[in-house]
């Protein structure tokens, strides 16, 4: 209970049953400010929800202010405050503006005339820009360009932070404005990049130092409080992202009747009479303009034996006297001299009741306040899902100020009324100083945006730079495909010797390796009718150390038979040799099926002694090595023809294989006659592209920005594979890395400073990048996700990581987009179709498990070669399942010829 002790002294004007009776319904139970925070919730809800926003009681309004001070804001900003009738008390500083420079306030305060508060919103406005310019010549300095950070305590519907339109406010303010007031100012430039509630000003001047301060509370002679929601939940507006200001403009909470059961006869007798009878019903309990009120009607019934005219008008108890009635050690005294002042003559006793009259009033006050408060914490805790909450609650207003009482009894009931938040009061500066960090904060957000934009702005791509591309790699693979030109291209069109996709009558056991990706796998694969279950695979995954695949070359082959001889140890097929086909995800100039000569090391690999060298020999020098089983190589593959082999086997149109994981490439059915390097003109080859050296002659040059250079610099093989490193699941997280880098140093993250984990290469990996951009992933587990990778993030700086790493993909989708265009469109034209109906194949890790990456890769296909109509087949099995189907026609093939 808020209960009041009452103790008797002697009688007086009062009877102490009659005092006892008068208060009754001022006091509320703890029970009764649960059910008030729980309705509070409800309103809040309402208030935030895109449907019911517009008929809440408590509007929730959006304030677009995405962050509170962090302690790096700089520079020097003025703030204007334009309030309504101040209750300050005559020693504090009246509103008026404020220049706010790294934190040192100065002020200039020219009254504004009452008339203007009621009459035209142009005069009023007129009058700001005028004191505003007066103010700033009276700094006398060099300086002509501000920007200004605008106070303006009414509700306002924001659409953007520097602008506003207004609706009268309960605290007498008539004169409605925009952030346009401002026209000329003689020879100053001023820039208005905020208009903040007061609330959001009091949240905002807390020390960024001393923890977060995410709310913001006033009681002043008005009532209203603001907090930092999660954006999701702000309904009415786009982002979803990060965290957005909301102010509560709680001070109407209750005018649908939400707190009937909750109001005196005195609040009735109140409302009655003011000037906006049935509204801001929550306000009239709590703020400045009403105590007085509540404090004189209760008066008038206790005292009903007395006339006293004064008692009976209007304003005649003013907030400062409840406030110093108070007072334990001079409250009698004044209540004496109140008293007094209304006509009565009081006894000691009298005094007592009216000290006890006030003091339960702003008990009253500071419950609903604690309820209203724990509300909003409480929901803060909710909704981001947390335990506990911590934080702080910047206060401000003169009935906090002046009353103690009204501050201690506030935090005892939000600890009890919301016990999961760790809550504390902190008294504001003031909101100056609040505007000036909000309009620090605004300024330093809006630099900020600029240099991301300029750096993110070097990887976004026009359509028309795509269709660039897209022409660029056809130019490359007639240059590849032709016998003169092939050395000049950068893409190698490599021949397969594989001339037509499975037909459904291969079978028999096969072995198949498969090496070049995220795993080497060793499989056995059977191939049986379509009655018989079509293909079944068996396998196993050995992993390749780092020091094994840039080792020796010898130490590679023998550790692939090590794991070929397990494998068929752990089958029981020891002894048996049967055919094999070997999926090598690297180039490879062949000759014949069985026999790859390696071009170049990729990825991660770079075994020694092996470039120039056919890799068949080298497997088959290994077995001979260890000398206990013998192998029969008959098809070296590439993956992409394994994965193009593999999904062809379901579906006879897929006649593009696609990769897009650790590496990529691609290769596709080319005629015969068109491959200048081969004999022959009848009918069709698979061409392996090689597409990941596209540009390694430079003419993707103009596309590299400086953070793909920093990373093929880096690369085991620099100046190689430059179209790869744009593209594939290897390099992605390493250009996410550098953006963070060069971001950091510009100080748009981390507060400029980089942790000595970001240094790290290779931290961020293709799981990484898929995971992060998750659909409906909370900020909460984006934090999370780099917390695991040491990274200590705040919640924007983790915003700002999730846009890096969606500007990386979304390039590097559409680049495959583009390349894969240029592939169907060349197929088309080769036929001389107007419309081509292909299945791409396609396998790999950052396409399979990237959230957007298969979508956007196929919304620029079709953007690029509208004449196509391309289904996208993922890969099941692997490409090992490929290479052994490529086995299988190879032996039915080899019996048809020895038949
Ligand atoms: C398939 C193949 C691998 C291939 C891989 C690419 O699954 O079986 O040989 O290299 O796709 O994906 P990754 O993301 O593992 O590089
Ligand atoms: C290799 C290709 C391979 C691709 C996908 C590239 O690095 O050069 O042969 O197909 O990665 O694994």
């Amino acid at each position: 209970m808020i209960a009041n002790h009452i103790k008797p002294h002697h009688q007086g004007l009062v009877h102490l049953h009659n005092m006892q009776n008068s208060l009754q319904p001022l006091c509320l139970s703890l029970e009764t400010l649960h059910r008030v925070k729980g309705r509070m919730l409800e309103a809040m809800e309402r208030g935030l929800s895109r449907r019911t926003h517009s008929h809440a009681t408590v509007r929730m309004l959006p304030a677009f202010i995405r962050s509170t001070p962090d302690g790096t804001g700089k520079g020097q900003a003025v703030g204007a405050q334009g309030w309504g009738p101040s209750l300050y008390p005559p020693q504090a500083p009246p509103p008026g503006p404020v220049l706010w420079s790294a934190l040192e306030l100065r002020c200039q305060c020219p009254p504004i005339p009452a008339g203007l508060w009621l009459g035209e919103g142009s005069h009023l406005f007129a009058f700001l820009a005028t004191c505003l310019w007066e103010f700033l010549d009276g700094l006398h300095m060099p300086q002509t360009d501000f920007e200004l950070g605008f106070s303006f305590p009414f509700s306002c519907r924001q659409t953007r932070l520097d602008q506003v339109s207004a609706s009268p406010g309960p605290a007498g303010g008539g004169a409605g404005g925009r952030g346009g007031w401002l026209g000329s100012l003689g020879r100053y430039h001023i820039k208005v990049v905020a208009v903040v509630n007061d609330t959001t000003g009091t949240m905002m001047s807390c020390d960024a130092n001393a923890g977060p301060c995410e709310v913001g509370l006033v009681v002043d002679a008005g009532t209203n409080s603001c907090f930092m929601a999660e954006a999701r939940h702000v309904e009415v507006v786009e982002e979803s992202e990060g965290r957005m200001c909301v102010v509560t403009e709680w001070g109407s909470f209750g005018d649908d009747g939400a707190l009937n059961d909750v109001l005196s006869p005195y609040d009735h007798q109140l409302d009655q009479a003011s000037l906006n009878p049935g509204r801001h019903r929550f306000e009239k309990m709590i703020s400045g303009l009403y105590l007085g009120e509540i404090v004189r009607h209760i008066l008038t019934e206790l005292f009903s034996r007395r006339t006293a005219p004064a008692l009976l008008t209007k304003g005649s108890v003013q907030i400062q006297d409840i406030l110093e009635i108070t007072d334990e050690q001079f409250g009698l005294a004044t209540a004496r001299r109140v008293l007094r002042a209304l006509g009565l003559e009081a006894s000691d006793q009298d005094c007592f009741n009216m000290q006890q009259v006030c003091k339960a009033v702003c008990i009253r006050a500071a419950g609903l306040c604690a309820a209203g408060l724990a509300a909003i914490v409480s929901h803060m805790c909710r909704s981001r899902e947390l335990s506990r909450l911590k934080t702080s609650v910047a206060v401000d207003g003169v009935v906090f100020r002046a009353h103690a009482k009204f501050s201690q009894t506030l935090q005892q009931l939000v600890k009890q009324l919301a016990p999961e938040c760790d809550v504390t009061l902190v008294q504001a500066e003031g909101s100056s100083k609040g505007i000036g960090m909000v309009t620090a904060v605004a300024s330093r957000l809006a630099a900020q945006r600029l240099q991301v934009n300029q750096t993110l702005g070097l990887l976004q791509l026009l359509p028309a730079s795509l269709g660039t591309v897209q022409a660029l790699l056809r130019q490359e693979m007639e240059l590849g495909l032709k016998k003169e030109t092939n050395a000049r291209s950068s893409v190698r069109m490599l021949p397969t010797y594989i001339c037509a996709t499975p037909d459904g009558s291969e079978r028999g056991d096969f072995l198949a390796l498969d090496l070049g990706g995220t795993n080497f796998r060793v499989l056995l694969v059977k191939v049986g009718s379509w009655e018989r279950g079509g293909v079944q695979i068996v396998s196993e995954v050995y992993s390749i150390p780092p020091h094994v695949a840039q080792g020796p070359g010898s130490q590679l082959f023998d550790h692939i038979v090590e794991c070929i001889a397990d494998f068929q140890t752990k089958q029981g097929m020891m002894g048996q040799t049967l055919p094999l086909g070997f999926t090598f995800s690297f180039p490879c100039q062949q000759t014949s099926l069985d026999q790859g000569i390696l071009l170049s090391w990729t990825k991660g690999f770079n075994a020694s002694g092996c470039v120039g060298q056919d890799v068949v020999k080298l497997l088959r020098e290994a077995v001979k090595r260890k000398n206990h089983f013998a192998l029969d190589v008959v098809a070296i593959v590439n993956d992409t023809v394994g994965t193009m082999m593999s999904c062809g086997y379901d579906d006879p149109s897929c006649e593009v294989g696609l990769i897009v994981g650790t590496g990529t490439n691609a290769c596709y059915m080319e005629e015969l006659r068109n491959v200048g390097t081969l004999a022959g003109e009848e009918g069709r080859m698979c061409i392996n592209m090689e597409w990941g050296a596209f540009g390694d002659n430079g003419c993707l040059d103009a596309f590299f920005t400086p953070f793909d250079r920093q990373v093929d610099e880096a690369s085991l093989n620099p100046g190689r594979q430059r179209f790869e490193k744009l593209i594939s699941g290897m390099y992605l997280g390493e250009i996410v890395r550098r953006i963070l880098l060069e971001l950091t140093d510009k100080g748009c993250l981390f507060r400029g400073h980089p942790s000595p984990k970001l240094q790290t290469p290779d931290i961020f990996q293709t799981k990484f990048l898929s995971s992060i951009e998750s659909d409906g992933l909370a900020l909460r587990q984006v934090c999370a996700i780099l917390e695991e990778l040491g990274l200590h993030v705040s919640c924007e700086d983790s915003v700002l990581v999730r846009e890096v790493c969606q500007v990386v993909a979304r390039r590097a989708a559409q680049l495959c987009g583009a390349a894969v265009a240029a592939v169907v469109e060349k197929i088309r034209e080769n036929r001389g179709l107007e419309q081509l109906a292909v299945t791409v194949g396609v396998d790999g890790t950052l396409y399979k498990l990237h959230p957007h990456f298969a979508q956007q890769v196929q919304e620029t296909v079709r953007q690029l070669a509208p004449c196509c109509s391309v289904t996208f087949l993922q890969s099941e099995d692997g490409s090992g399942k490929g290479a052994a189907l490529i086995a299988a026609v190879a032996c039915r093939v080899a019996r048809h010829q020895r038949a």
